[in-house]
């Protein structure tokens, strides 16, 4: 762990001086890594200085071409929401009833229910549509400090429909001050057109799907669903060896509903994430670590489906693993666009620490995708991504059940909402 970098010489001229507040900056050994009555200036959409507003040259003001006081309000990192599906069509609530009805997730799934049923919606959609209805849950995890989202593909199971789900996350990123990291998850269901063929659905992914989405660059990291209702381990691995091929990261679902060994095919494939993890297994844990594979945490699926079982916290924490948290925004386990919330449950319900539950939003985030040298934390040299918050302290932000105490989230430097900002 570093310790804080005392200030740098302060630049000639900047395009904005953020004076007066409560940093946690998460950098440092320290775990929020707080610097009290702080201030941080940015150019070009990084930050350029940062430390105690008493350390800052006597003429700084007027060397900036904007300065905002924070009255004292905490500045956190933005925050980055590291695995979504929050491209999708329609919703669910129909299976959330009958799931109370006595129905499990798994027998739905196997009636021709839960992921394909939103199949069937995504392909039917029109991309116009798929992207209005997308875009209002994008604006909502805005609205809470969120500046980053990785979205993935998943509910077209063919080419077309993949390709318009990672069209719709592309047009997200450059219509919205969020930066969208499309992943592509052609293997995350079998559709029911190859019932019975999973070998053959998995070789159009590997052989159609793949290569389309990588010449079109349409995503950066390939994901999978290794689990008993979706596809096996040799499956998955069939899947990472053409993301291999094509350059591109890669990510898992995995011990989320039984230990299928994901997770170590995972880190021995050299995955920057598994997710889920409910079952993983030391075996499982140990191969994470050693790969430096991110452990991301997901804990709005675990409440929404009722799991009993939770993700082995104590296992990760001693072997060293970067505990990250999501929403998993998605429509049939997950359906929340809220990571405040999130914090709260990984807190109540697998208990993490406050402060481990904004690291997993943040700085280990940032890691889950590979951009851990831009973002994820207050520091010199990262993007001005940060989320300006009505908090006495940084443990409110998990504490809260519900209520959004965001008020500014800033993108590059420049505030998202400027016709809503109060500073
Ligand atoms: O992350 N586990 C697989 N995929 C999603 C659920 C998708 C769905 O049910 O629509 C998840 O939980
Ligand atoms: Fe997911």
């Amino acid at each position: 762990m570093r310790s804080l970098m005392p200030p740098p010489d302060f630049p000639e001229t900047v395009d904005s001086l953020w004076l007066d507040a409560r940093l946690a900056t998460l950098a440092g050994e320290t775990p929020y890594g707080i610097i009290e009555k702080g201030a941080m200036a940015v150019d070009g959409g990084c930050i350029v200085w940062i430390g105690p507003c008493d350390r800052l040259p006597k003429d700084a003001e007027t060397r900036a071409r904007s300065v905002r006081r924070l009255e004292n309000f905490w500045i956190t990192p933005g925050l980055i929401d590291c695995h979504t599906h929050l491209v999708y069509a329609g919703n669910r609530a129909r299976e959330f009833e009958m799931r109370l009805n006595g129905a499990t997730y798994e027998e739905i799934a196997r009636a021709g229910g839960g992921i394909i049923s939103t199949v069937k919606a995504v392909r039917m959609a029109s991309e116009m549509e798929l992207f209005r209805q997308s875009a209002s849950r994008l604006t909502a995890m805005q609205a809470e400090g969120v500046t980053a989202v990785e979205i993935k593909s998943g509910y077209g199971l063919n080419t077309s429909s993949e390709l318009k789900m990672l069209r719709v996350a592309r047009r997200l990123g450059r219509e919205f001050p969020a930066t969208v990291m499309a992943t592509f998850l052609g293997a995350h269901a079998l559709p029911p057109e190859y019932a019975g063929r999973p070998d053959a659905y998995i070789d159009l992914v590997v052989d159609e799907m793949i290569p389309a989405v990588a010449a079109d660059g349409l995503a950066t990291a390939v994901d999978a669903f290794c689990e008993r209702i979706a596809f096996t381990p040799a499956q998955t691995e069939r899947v990472f060896a053409a993301a291999r091929q094509y350059g591109l990261a890669i990510k898992l679902h995995a011990e989320q509903l039984s230990d299928s060994k994901g997770a170590i095919l995972a880190a021995r494939s050299g995955a920057l994430s598994a997710d889920h993890l409910e079952h993983l297994k030391a075996d499982g844990a140990a191969a994470m670590a050693q790969a430096g594979t991110v452990a991301v945490l997901l804990p709005g699926a675990y409440y929404f489906l009722k799991e009993t079982r939770r993700p082995p916290v104590d296992l990760l924490r001693r072997k060293g693993v970067p505990l990250a948290l999501s929403t998993d925004c998605n429509p049939g386990t997950s359906p929340t666009t809220s990571p405040l919330l999130m914090m709260n449950m990984a807190c109540v319900n697998f208990g993490l620490t406050p402060a481990e539950s904004l690291a997993g939003f943040t700085v280990h985030a940032a890691r889950a995708l590979g951009m851990q040298a831009r973002w994820g934390t207050l520091e010199v040299g990262k993007q001005a991504d940060f989320a300006v918050w009505d908090i006495a302290e940084p443990a409110e932000l998990s504490y809260r059940m519900g209520g959004n105490p965001c008020r500014m989230t800033v993108k590059g430097g420049e505030p998202v909402n400027p016709s809503g900002c109060r500073f």
